[in-house]
């Protein structure tokens, strides 16, 4: 099993400072990975309980392992996007703060044969849940030249998305896409004008990644149901590394944070209510310049932050 020390938590410390752990309280850790976070914050607990999730399996290993001395925490595989049915069986009735800390682990993308990477050849896998079907290899066979395309201008922000879709396209055709050296190349064979590997390389990965796992529409359910799940002045922190991860946040955070208004038939607001939620950090909070540094991988995350008002009742 790859070592858990390569996963470094980002911007640790402020996480639990805005997540506001306590000696008695309920958290749950959407992304447990590596369980760095997790550690931390299942040292502060006394009476608290800490349900730690983790879509893949290898995550859920190295956590389990890595908090095996505390038994105030559950390390469960399961995607953050059925809350509603894991937090229940888990036996919790309501939580004070929930991490979200997106995208994938260190181990995730060292190890070659989970294919994540386009720096070392492996199988064009990339899934984070390695008990399901769809891999990165029957996704690109099975996409439409303008599903690959769209997907890529949409996670990827690809120029030339046009062009590199024609040569996977290509590819798979030939029976040539069967490794992350494969999808590297016909990056590389579209944009041959280009020396040295194209930039576009890596966010072609990173979209592909993105379709595979269903990123967004995790996201967007995983938040939906953790706010319903929040006692009052719970808290949700979210941390992204993607640009379309920190818009699904922001929006989110947004609309719950504005008044509700309710409209008459004939489209004139019958009620204003007051938000259920509060903003806690008006502006993302970044990394510091010593953290980026430190942990390079940290260099372009945004964290945000949420809590439920105090008179809301929880569910
Ligand atoms: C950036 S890592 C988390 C690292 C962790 N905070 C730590 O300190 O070690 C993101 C993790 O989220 C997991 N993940 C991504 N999407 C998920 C989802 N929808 N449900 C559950 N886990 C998910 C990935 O498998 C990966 O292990």
């Amino acid at each position: 099993m790859p070592d858990s020390a390569a996963h470094v938590p980002v911007m640790a410390e402020t996480a639990l400072e805005l997540m506001r752990v306590r000696p008695d309280g309920v958290y749950v850790d959407a992304t447990a990975g590596a369980g760095g976070h997790a550690h931390r914050i299942a040292a502060c607990l006394e009476t608290g309980r800490l349900i730690a999730l983790d879509r893949d399996p290898e995550a859920v290993a190295m956590t389990t392992s890595r908090l095996a001395a505390y038994s105030c925490v559950s390390v469960i595989q399961a995607n953050y996007s059925v809350l509603d049915t894991v937090l229940p069986d888990a036996g919790v009735h309501a939580v004070d703060g929930i991490l979200f800390d997106l995208g994938v682990s260190s181990m995730q993308l060292d190890n070659e044969s989970r294919g994540f990477s386009f720096q070392s050849d492996g199988p064009l896998d990339m899934r984070m849940d390695t008990t399901t079907v769809m891999d990165a290899a029957v996704w690109l066979t099975r996409a439409t030249r303008e599903q690959i395309v769209q997907v890529l201008r949409e996670y990827g922000d690809v120029g030339p998305a046009g062009r590199i879709a024609d040569r996977i396209v290509a590819r798979r055709d030939q029976q040539r896409l069967q490794r992350t050296s494969d999808l590297a190349a016909a990056v590389e064979e579209a944009l041959d004008f280009v020396s040295g590997t194209p930039v576009e390389v890596r966010t072609v990965f990173q979209a592909v990644r993105m379709a595979v796992n269903e990123e967004l529409k995790h996201l967007e359910a995983g938040l939906r149901q953790a706010k319903e799940w929040l006692a009052p002045e719970g808290r949700i922190v979210a941390i992204s590394f993607h640009s379309g991860e920190d818009r699904v946040v922001k929006n989110t955070f947004r609309a719950w944070t504005r008044p509700q208004l309710l409209l008459k038939p004939d489209g004139r607001v019958r009620e204003k209510r007051a938000p259920e939620m509060k903003m806690v950090t008006r502006k993302p909070v970044l990394p510091t310049s010593e953290e980026t540094m430190r942990n390079p991988r940290s260099k372009s995350a945004k964290m945000r932050a949420v809590e439920r008002m105090r008179s809301i009742g929880a569910p």
